[in-house]
């Protein structure tokens, strides 16, 4: 018998194949804060000064999206002085990416160091006082999507076996989200984000189910990246944006048109709290 546990080869060499790319094609950059924008966020990452676009395409062994409004390139460039990359748009487990695949750019992100990894997404609201176009402060999560970035043979070098998720969303981030939507005077909810593999939204008995388990806000990604960053001690921050009420709560029917809809009528406030915030945790 192999004791070789069945993994897809050498993570490290991957990730450090992609770092390499990073830096000839941005020699210069010295990111000091990643972020990865969810669904019809991406935007922001076109406000980024001095900025370098890497498609996905170019950095070997990068997944590439297939869902519409996630752009798929890499962007180094500076918000309020501080060195920035950006992740226009993620993979996830619906397109039929496995669990180290959809980690594998997170994994990217925290080999260049950053001093914090922040996390957005498009969610389904399912706290009751929430309304379509609010943002959560990710305060923690409820892993139900049934994988995990983390299964397979654990490379020493990257991160512990067991990593302690107790402090994963870090409070000190948290704290400083707070301060800075108070100060752009931007109304910041906080709750429990969780996933779910998707790609089907959820039924309303899911959802009456989920907010028995304490979720505020339900979605499709953002767990396999802060699994990978906790395992590779980055600090983590995380923002949803409520793009709709989730299944059973509302009227309306729900679907992508409606998420990318809200996302995009929501995403100059996003960029006002995002630019104040990310030098903040930057600097
Ligand atoms: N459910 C799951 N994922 C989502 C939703 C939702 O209601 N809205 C945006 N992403």
């Amino acid at each position: 018998m192999s004791h070789a546990a069945p993994t897809d080869g050498d993570a490290l060499a991957s990730i450090q194949a992609c770092v390499d790319t990073i830096r000839q094609r941005a020699p210069k950059a010295k990111p000091r804060v990643a972020i990865i924008l969810g669904s019809g966020l991406g935007g922001f990452a076109d406000a980024l000064t001095g900025a370098t676009a890497i498609p996905y395409a170019e950095l070997p062994g990068f997944p590439r999206s297939s869902v519409a409004g996630h752009a798929g390139r890499l962007v180094l460039g500076a918000v309020g002085g501080v060195e920035v990359v950006a992740m226009q748009g993620r993979v996830h487990f619906y397109e039929g990416y496995t669990a180290a695949q959809v980690g594998f750019p997170a994994r990217v992100l925290c080999a260049l160091k950053p001093k914090a990894l922040v996390l957005t997404n498009a969610a389904g609201g399912i706290n009751l006082g929430f309304k379509v176009g609010d943002l959560m402060a990710i305060t923690d999560h409820l892993n139900l999507s049934g994988m995990n970035p983390l299964i397979g043979h654990n490379d020493e070098r990257l991160g512990p076996r067991f990593p302690d998720m107790s402090h994963a969303w870090t409070p000190a981030l948290l704290a400083t989200l707070r301060e800075c939507a108070k100060a752009e005077s931007v109304p910041l909810r906080e709750g429990v984000y969780a996933q779910l593999s998707g790609p089907a939204y959820e039924t309303p008995a899911e959802i009456r189910m989920l907010r028995t388990l304490g979720a505020d806000a339900v979605g499709m990604s953002t767990v396999p990246e802060v699994l990978v960053a906790s395992h590779m001690g980055i600090p983590v921050a995380g923002i949803s944006c409520i793009t709709n009420l989730a299944a059973g709560i509302g009227t309306s029917p729900l679907s992508h048109a409606e998420v990318s809809e809200t996302a995009d009528q929501v995403k100059h406030v996003f960029a006002r709290l995002l630019s104040r915030f990310l030098p903040a945790i930057g600097r």
